[in-house]
């Protein structure tokens, strides 16, 4: 335990130096001779408060789980290189979900059942006994096989050494699976007749599946003759995940809870457009299956954790807090070439708390409490106005890594704007042709984050309000159109419409997290998200302000609006 406890003292050295913004700021130039590529490798892209490992590749987030008083996260991970390939298992723990402390990779490629490659799943905690991961192994001959992996030592509080026992692969692609198209098992859960199941993701004839397996001994498993779920045409379900939520409340549950008042989320990874999609419905624990709330097989109509980028996102439950928490991948949006300058490629989402939305019609995330504990002294404004073309600096926060929380008041809704039928179906075309320049009725108004002192680069992050047949539409956008300079740089326009009463409410809430090259917006309280890679040239020459502003007829009051400065907490250093 002695080790422990030396971390844990870290953690409370490294507060105190973080705190004073020394370690914020350092600026690393590794090719000084060139202006281009030394605002590549600039430090300043890299994030202060995201999950990273040291250096190099990662993608999915894999096995997380709070076991004795210990977060996990493990994740895929590429040690030899900034780009993907080598696939292991990436390992840190925490006592706080803010702070991690590296380890050496859990999983690595050893025997034929994952020679190739140690690629994505999930840990089920096994009551009695220890916990255990299921994991997708690149076998000898390329084939996507099903392995799981145990803790070497149960008496290390950290969990450092996993085995892979000569056993494996648990899982074969045979009957019909496609052995390039079969992978990231989920976490297990227990039915009534206390045999394990578990769901693993598979592409079948063109039809997104979630296959089945049974097992009472967590060894030998049997495929079930009917999937979980399968939906006709969406592709190949990576990383599908499956989870129990309460009807009322935030509480999580654990992944076998499966009472009357429970609804049960089913998220698939689409491979094909590189997005998360989630149902909810109901389990039927007789047949076995999930059934769907909504009876149109159409994944155009499935709901979206996040509506920019977030991909492979993985849930687990929190014991200790009884709350229910995801983790997803961000990847990057600029080039291979740069990811090698840089170093690095791929960070992970803020950790959210999910839960059903009171509606009972979609979930809520909502960033962990804990990172509250990084907010430090920053603006809070009170009662402002926001008039036609009004655009007011946020001062007094440091605009690359911040926490900013506003709320917006519309007065009237007389101005919104007629909303056409057709604009629904693709809001972030709407964003871009009604964007933060064009002026509008209740609307455009919001932030623009890691502007330059002239706006030429900006992101922005804005509302639109509109009438439609039957009531007001609230549409949220996350524009990256000018967000940097560099033309090499992906910068699309994210949008999505906010499901919320603003005639009832009266008000639209908006949080977001800025941490140098990433954006998380959390709009309507977490009702609709939308995440974002920026990597604008301001954030190394250091000119980076944070506006409010309004760019519609009617006048919009902000009665609330807080931005702290985010300390740099210990990841992975
Ligand atoms: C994978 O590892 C091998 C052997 O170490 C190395 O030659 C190769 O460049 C690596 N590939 C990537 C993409 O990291
Ligand atoms: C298991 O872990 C404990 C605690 O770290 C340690 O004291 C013990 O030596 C380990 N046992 C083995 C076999 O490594
Ligand atoms: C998907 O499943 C349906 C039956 O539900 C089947 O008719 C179809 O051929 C499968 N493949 C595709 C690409 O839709
Ligand atoms: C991740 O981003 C890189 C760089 O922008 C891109 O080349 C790659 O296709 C992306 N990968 C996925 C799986 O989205
Ligand atoms: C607001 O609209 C005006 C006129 O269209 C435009 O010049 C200005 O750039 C807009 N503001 C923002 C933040 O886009």
């Amino acid at each position: 335990m002695a080790s422990f406890l030396w971390i844990l003292c870290f953690f409370c050295y490294f507060f105190v130096f973080a705190s004073n913004g020394a370690a914020a700021y350092r600026r690393v130039f590794r090719f000084p001779e060139s202006q281009e590529t030394s605002s590549i490798a600039s430090n300043q892209y890299r994030t202060a408060y995201h999950f990273q490992p040291p250096k190099n590749w990662m993608n999915d987030p894999n096995g997380p789980m709070y076991y004795n008083g210990i977060y996990h996260l493990f994740y895929q991970y590429n040690p030899n290189s900034a780009v993907w390939g080598n696939i292991t298992w990436g390992h840190s723990i925490s006592t706080d979900l803010i702070n991690w402390t590296p380890q050496d990779p859990a999983i690595h490629p050893s025997k034929s059942f994952d020679i190739n490659g140690c690629w994505s799943g999930s840990a089920t905690i096994r009551r009695g006994s220890e916990p255990a991961i299921l994991y997708t192994g690149i076998d000898a001959e390329n084939r996507q096989v099903q392995n799981v992996a145990i803790p070497k030592n149960l008496s290390d509080p950290f969990l450092r050494e996993w085995s892979t026992p000569d056993y494996n692969p648990l899982m074969e692609p045979v009957d019909g699976l496609d052995p390039s198209q079969f992978r990231d098992p989920m976490t297990a859960w227990h039915g009534s007749d206390g045999h394990w199941r578990v769901a693993v993701g598979a592409q079948i004839a063109g039809n997104g599946t979630a296959v089945l397996y049974k097992s009472s001994d967590f060894v030998h498993w049997v495929r079930a003759a009917s999937p979980l779920h399968t939906s006709k045409g969406s592709g190949m379900w990576e990383c599908p995940d499956f989870y129990p939520v309460p009807s009322k409340g935030r509480q999580g549950l654990d992944t076998s809870e499966n009472s009357k008042d429970v609804k049960r989320v089913l998220k698939m990874s689409l491979s094909e457009t590189q997005s998360d999609h989630y149902m909810l419905g109901k389990y039927d624990i007789e047949k076995d299956i999930f059934v769907p709330d909504e009876t149109v097989d159409d994944y155009r109509v499935w709901l979206r954790y996040d509506y920019g980028k977030f991909y492979a996102s993985k849930t687990f439950f929190d014991e200790e807090k009884k709350r229910r928490i995801s983790w997803a991948w961000l990847n990057e949006s600029d080039t291979e070439a740069d990811a090698l300058l840089k170093g690095w490629a791929g960070i992970q989402a803020a950790p959210r708390t999910i839960w059903l939305d009171s509606n009972g019609r979609q979930l809520v995330q909502w960033p962990v409490k804990e990172l509250e504990s990084l907010r430090r002294n920053g603006a809070h404004l009170q009662n402002t106005e926001l008039k036609t073309g009004g655009l007011f600096e946020i001062k007094g926060v440091k605009a690359s890594q911040a926490d900013v929380e506003v709320d917006f008041e519309l007065p009237s809704l007389e101005r919104a704007e007629p909303l056409d039928p057709s604009w629904l179906m693709d809001p972030p075309k709407l964003c871009r042709e009604e964007d933060a320049s064009v002026q509008g009725g209740l609307g455009p108004f919001g932030l623009l984050i890691l502007a330059s002192h002239n706006l030429e680069e900006h992101t922005a992050v804005f509302f639109r309000v509109y009438k439609a047949h039957n009531g007001y539409m609230v549409l949220l956008c996350s524009d990256q159109r000018r967000s940097s300079l560099r033309p090499e740089v992906d910068k699309p326009a994210y949008g999505s419409f906010v499901d919320m009463n603003i005639e009832k409410e009266g008000r639209i809430s908006l949080r977001t997290l800025i941490d140098h090259s990433v954006v998380e917006s959390f709009a309507g309280g977490g009702r609709t998200c939308i995440t974002a890679r920026v990597y604008p040239e301001v954030l190394v020459t250091g000119d980076i302000h944070l506006y409010a502003f309004n760019n519609g007829t009617e006048t919009i009051k902000i009665p609330k609006l807080q931005a702290w400065d985010m300390a740099k907490p210990w990841i992975n250093v």
